[in-house]
């Protein structure tokens, strides 16, 4: 497939950029790839995924990932990754050979670091046994599993594929071939949920001792069947004895919280969402995927991809969709918007370092925040304080220009 490196793409904003010196070390690279297909639309989910037919357009895709990828190699030439995502849709719908090939192709073009982490996303209800043993031997070493719930009606009401059974028969499948690290996905605060049913779902989730448990509650999204006909969810009162038990649950059986929504064992944090957290480098590629990569001349670029499957494959349009160079304005809303989803939150140092600003362009809003007691008072870190975490987009509101 030949495409148009050149393609006019829209560029926002990249014009309006002053000057910045160029950082002092580039960030870690990531690489994120989007598979836009799943077995069903879920009817909560805004994410950018497909009701898939019958026969994917595997091979296809893939040469259209590897071409997509050379259009953003210029841009990191003599960098290595230290992380890769397969995120979706249900990235486990691909065949191992499918992914091999990528995989190959992706590390023909750009080094891996030695302990580079590659993560997986995969549904229940969409992989057996043997496909996760070829995954792992692929390289694949850490899988995020899409659970949601255990509960056979709260399972339903999200319109999933899978039952609780297949659930738990997943992280054994995990286990068994070979994955020591694996992440489960849960929502709570579900319709009708009460605190025992939460619980009950994290309770099984613990017992199956994943690395990693995403404990997000569920949100309502523009431009999903739940939004247009929204389903009964509990009360605040609930949704509130919700995240305080289930925080102290998870907490009491090691998974300490390091983001709004994941808990980890010790030292099993995602490397790769750490990076996204911390203002690192990722290249993203797949239909709608997003990027962000800082230039060795000083700019700080977000790039996002065509949206639509059937338009990124078509080789008469390009893969790029637009790109944005931050402005300095832009830079502390930017950094922190990631920075504070960490409960520790991040080094002071890190902002020069990632930016190319010094901490003097966030004096101001610091200030306003730490008054609000919304910042934590501490001139080496930048961290929310637990009332901050509760009220994030506030904080954040005082770092707007
Ligand atoms: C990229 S999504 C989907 C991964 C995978 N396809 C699945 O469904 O299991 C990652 C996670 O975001 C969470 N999620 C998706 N939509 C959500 C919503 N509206 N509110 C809260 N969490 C959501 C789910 O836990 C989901 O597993
Ligand atoms: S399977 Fe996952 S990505 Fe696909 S529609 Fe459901 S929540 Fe969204």
């Amino acid at each position: 497939m030949t495409r148009d490196s050149s393609a006019p793409s829209l560029i926002v904003g990249g014009a309006a950029s002053s000057p910045r010196a160029p950082l002092p070390t580039l960030p870690p690279l990531a690489l994120y790839i989007h598979i836009p297909w799943c077995v069903r639309k879920c009817p909560y989910c805004d994410f950018n995924s497909h009701t898939a037919s019958p026969v994917l357009p595997e091979q296809e895709y893939v040469d259209a990932l590897l071409a997509d990828l050379d259009q953003d190699l210029h841009a990191v030439y003599g960098r290595e990754i230290s992380s890769i995502f397969f995120g979706g849709g249900t990235p486990s719908l691909f065949s191992a050979e499918a992914l091999g090939r990528l995989l190959e192709g992706v590390e023909q073009r750009i080094p891996f670091a030695d302990d580079i982490e590659i993560t997986l996303e995969a549904n229940p209800g969409t992989f057996e046994q043997e496909k996760f043993v070829a995954y792992r031997k692929l390289g694949i070493n850490r899988l995020s599993i899409g659970i949601q719930s255990f509960q056979q009606e709260k399972l339903k009401a999200l319109g999933r594929i899978h039952n609780g059974d297949e659930a738990v028969r997943a992280a054994g499948m995990a286990r068994q071939a070979g994955f020591d690290n694996f992440n489960l996905d849960l929502m709570h605060g579900l319709p009708d949920q009460s605190l025992d049913d939460a619980l009950s779902d994290l309770r099984q989730a613990i017992a199956l001792n994943p690395t990693h448990i995403s404990w997000y509650q569920l949100t309502l999204e523009p431009n999903t069947v739940f939004w247009n006909q929204p389903p009964v969810l509990p009360e605040d009162d609930t949704l509130w004895d919700i995240q305080e038990a289930g925080q102290a649950l998870l907490a009491e059986h090691g998974y300490a919280q390091y983001e709004v929504s994941a808990y980890a064992q010790a030292g099993r944090p995602a490397r790769h969402n750490l990076n996204y957290w911390s203002f690192g480098d990722f290249i993203g590629i797949g239909a709608g995927a997003h990027g962000k990569l800082s230039h060795p001349d000083g700019r700080i670029v977000r790039t996002w991809k065509t949206r639509l499957p059937k338009d990124y494959l078509n080789p008469a349009k390009s893969f790029q969709a637009g790109e944005k160079a931050l402005t300095n304005d832009e830079m502390p809303f930017e950094f922190l918007m990631n920075a504070l989803r960490l409960t520790a939150g991040v080094e002071s140092r890190l902002y020069p370092e990632r930016t190319g600003l010094s901490l003097e362009s966030l004096a101001e809003g610091r200030a306003a925040a730490e008054q609000s007691g919304l910042l934590q008072v501490e001139p080496s870190r930048l961290a929310a304080t637990e009332r901050g975490q509760l009220f994030l987009n506030d904080l954040l509101q005082q770092f707007l220009t």
